[in-house]
C-alpha cells in the first residue's frame, strides 16, 4: 500500500478544504454552541448570526436578490427533492437532460409512478445538450425543466442560459442542479432565470459534508417535505408560510453552515475567475497528458473551455475498477470508478455498465501531482 496520498476526487467533494473552514466550525462549536431561533439569549441570536451572514453572502455569490429565499438544507439531494416534489403535481410534465445524477432521476422515477411523467432529452456522446432540441420536447402540460449545469461524468457543461431564457419565455419552472458548478463556474440567478437553484455545500464551495442550500426566486410556490420546529409562530399547528422558516424545521446545522461560510469568503477571496483559470490548466494538462498514453480512451468534451476540471477515462483492456484500484492500492492516487450516481449519463457517453475512472482535480492540487498521476497511469 502507497504511503502517498494524491487526492483526486473532488467532484465528489473538495479536499483539502481551506483551513478557515474548520477553524470557523470550531470557533462555532466552542463559541456559540447553541441553536438560532431556540429561545432569545446571546447564544441562540449569535447562532441566529451564523445563519444569516451565511444567507446573506450566498445570496450576494449567486446573485439571489433577497436572502430570505436561500434555504439551508444538507446536501443537493434534499434541494433537489424539495424542489421537484414540492411544485409538481399530478398531470404536470417534466423536462430533463440525458446526463442527470440519481438526485434528479430518482426523484422522478417516484413521481412518475403518481402521474407526473418526464421525457428526457438526449445529448451528445460528449455530453452536450441542443437547446433546439430541448424546445422542440416542451409540451402544453410542460410544468418544470431540470437541468444539471455540468456533468459529473464528464464535465460537460450544459447551455443553462439558453435553456434559462426558453424556461422563461414558455412560462415554465427552471430547477438546475448546480452540485457541480457552484463555486467553479459564475451563476446568477437574475441573469440565468434560474427559479430554483439546488446547491451542495460541500464540493466547489470548498464548505463542509452535510451543507447545502435551495435558493427559490421570489414569487415560485413550493409545498414543504417536512413539518416542524421552526422556532418562529410558534402558537400555530400551522407550519409557517414564511422563508426560510417554512424549509428549515428543527435544528439546523450551525457549526457546518459556518464552515460553508468560510469556504465561500475563501472562493471571493481568491476569485473565482482565479480558480476557475487555475482549473481549467490543470484539465487542459490532464487531456494533453492522458491523451498521450498508449491505450487510454477519454470521454467527453476534451476542451477545458466546454468542461469543468472533471476527466473520464479507461484504459483499453482493463477494468476501470482493476485500474483504479492500482492507482490507489500502488501510486496512492484517489479517483472515482464506476457509474459515478449517474447510469444515465454513462448510457449516454456508451460507457454503460462497466463505467469510467473519473479523475477531478481541484483548486489546490498541484501540477506535480498530475505529472505523478500521469506517469503512474502510463505504468499501467
Ligand atoms: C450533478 C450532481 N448532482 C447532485 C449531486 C448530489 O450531491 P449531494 O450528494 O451533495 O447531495 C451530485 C453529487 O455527486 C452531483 O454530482
Amino acid at each position: 500500500m502507497s504511503e502517498r496520498v494524491c487526492y483526486l476526487d473532488n467532484a465528489a467533494t473538495t479536499y483539502p478544504k481551506p483551513p478557515g473552514v474548520s477553524k470557523a466550525m470550531l470557533e462555532t462549536m466552542k463559541n456559540i454552541g447553541a441553536s438560532p431561533g431556540r429561545g432569545g439569549h446571546r447564544m441562540s441570536l449569535m447562532a441566529g448570526k451564523v445563519l444569516f451572514g451565511t444567507r446573506e453572502r450566498i445570496a450576494g455569490f449567486f446573485n439571489v436578490p433577497d436572502s430570505r429565499n436561500v434555504v439551508f438544507t444538507k446536501n443537493a439531494t434534499e434541494s433537489i427533492n424539495i424542489a421537484l416534489k414540492g411544485t409538481l403535481r399530478p398531470g404536470d410534465h417534466v423536462l430533463a437532460s440525458g446526463v442527470e445524477h440519481n438526485a434528479v432521476m430518482r426523484p422522478l422515477e417516484k413521481l412518475s409512478r403518481g402521474g407526473v411523467p418526464y421525457t428526457i432529452v438526449p445529448c451528445g456522446r460528449q455530453g452536450f445538450l441542443s437547446p433546439d432540441d430541448l424546445e422542440k420536447a416542451i409540451l402544453p402540460s410542460t410544468r418544470l425543466i431540470v437541468l444539471t449545469h455540468a456533468s459529473n461524468v464528464t464535465g460537460t457543461i450544459l447551455p443553462v442560459l439558453e435553456v434559462g431564457k426558453i424556461a422563461r419565455s414558455r412560462n415554465i419552472i427552471f430547477l438546475v442542479d448546480a452540485a457541480q458548478t457552484a463555486g467553479a463556474l459564475r451563476i446568477d440567478m437574475e441573469e440565468m432565470n434560474i427559479d430554483l437553484l439546488a446547491c451542495t455545500g460541500h464540493k466547489g464551495l470548498m464548505g463542509p459534508q452535510g451543507t447545502g442550500f435551495l435558493a427559490i426566486r421570489e414569487g415560485i410556490k413550493l409545498d414543504t417535505l417536512v413539518e416542524g420546529g421552526t422556532g418562529s409562530r410558534s402558537e400555530s399547528i400551522e407550519q409557517p408560510d414564511l422563508l426560510p422558516d417554512k424549509f428549515e424545521s428543527g435544528t439546523q446545522n450551525t457549526p457546518g453552515v459556518s464552515g460553508l461560510e468560510a469556504g465561500i469568503a475563501f472562493i471571493e477571496n481568491e476569485g473565482l475567475d482565479k480558480i476557475r483559470e487555475r482549473e481549467k490548466a490543470l484539465t487542459r494538462k490532464l487531456l494533453e497528458g492522458l491523451s498521450g498514453v498508449k491505450g487510454v480512451e477519454i470521454f467527453g468534451p476534451l476542451d477545458p473551455e466546454k468542461q469543468t476540471a472533471v476527466v473520464s477515462f479507461r484504459v483499453s483492456g482493463k477494468d476501470p475498477g482493476e485500474t483504479a484500484e492500482i492507482l490507489d492500492s500502488k501510486y496512492g492516487i484517489i479517483t472515482r470508478v464506476g457509474l459515478h450516481c449517474c447510469p444515465l449519463a454513462h448510457k449516454t457517453i456508451g460507457t454503460y455498465p462497466e463505467g469510467t475512472i473519473r479523475v477531478s482535480p481541484g483548486f489546490f492540487t498541484t501540477d506535480s501531482e498530475i505529472d505523478y498521476f500521469l506517469r503512474s497511469v502510463g505504468k499501467i
